[in-house]
């Protein structure tokens, strides 16, 4: 049988966690959920349980996938915005980026008030650092908002050096961000017998903060200082 096709096992403090989360975003204290691990370890299959156990009738829900050449700016976003609206986007000519982000967010921001929005948003670190601005925008201001947005992120991409790197970062510190790094299972039927804490319950903000430093090969010094990342997590 394929791996694609086997149950969903091993991941539920994950996914309880994006669930409460989701309650959280419904109550009017949204933000955004970080997803890391290597390739193949299950963010993809996380994030499909997660949109499979939501009530579309009563949500706003839409995926979008980063492209690794993306054809225009903002790509992701703005087609989750399309799904979310029936529409694309519309943007006017805007004289500066802020005032781009600004239109965007407004619409954002209608759409929430009819229904809590979920954005999930594949493979975050393909997408460039226009994209990733707009993602820091838009999770900033979700704090007061019904909005979740939850990214994957493949460990060891972008680049260390990369302007898109070090807005993930930023990302990854913002108060209203908390970050699931999902270790590899050695089997997803094996798993089902792990003793395993899920990283969302079992452990504290800073300890998942330096295993996402460690994650994506950033030095804990250059990532949060001499400290341990200080940015509260929202469960
Ligand atoms: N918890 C799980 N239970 C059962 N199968 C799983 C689980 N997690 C992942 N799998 C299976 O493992 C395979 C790889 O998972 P997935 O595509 O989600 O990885 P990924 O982290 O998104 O990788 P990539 O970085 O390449 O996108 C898929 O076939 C998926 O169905
Ligand atoms: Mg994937």
């Amino acid at each position: 049988m394929s791996v694609a096709f086997r149950s969903f096992l091993g991941r539920s403090g994950e996914l309880s966690h994006l669930l409460q989360r989701r309650r959280e975003a419904s109550a009017g204290r949204g933000g955004l959920v970080l997803v890391s691990g290597d390739a193949g370890a299950g963010k993809s299959r996380l994030l499909a349980e997660f949109r499979g156990s939501l009530d579309s009738a009563r949500l706003h829900v839409a995926v979008a996938q980063c492209s690794e050449s993306p054809d225009r700016p903002y790509s992701a976003v703005l087609d989750a915005i399309s799904l979310l609206s029936g529409a694309p986007p519309v943007i006017g000519p805007a004289s500066s980026r802020i005032e781009q982000f600004a239109q965007i967010q407004r619409q954002i921001r209608t759409l929430a008030r009819r229904r809590t929005l979920v954005m999930l948003i594949e493979d975050v670190h393909w997408a460039g650092s226009d994209t990733l601005a707009l993602l820091e925008t838009i999770a900033s201001s979700a704090r007061l908002m019904r909005l979740l947005v939850v990214v994957t992120q493949r460990t060891g991409e972008p680049e260390e050096d990369s302007p898109a790197f070090k807005t993930l970062v930023r990302l990854h510190r913002l108060p209203q961000t908390t970050h699931l790094i999902l270790d590899r299972l050695s089997d997803p039927v094996t798993a089902s017998s792990s003793t395993r804490p899920p990283m969302a319950s079992g452990a504290t903000r800073s300890e998942r903060s330096c295993a996402f430093a460690r994650a994506i090969r950033f030095s804990l010094k250059s990532c949060c200082g001499p400290r341990p990342c200080t940015g509260e997590a929202t469960q």
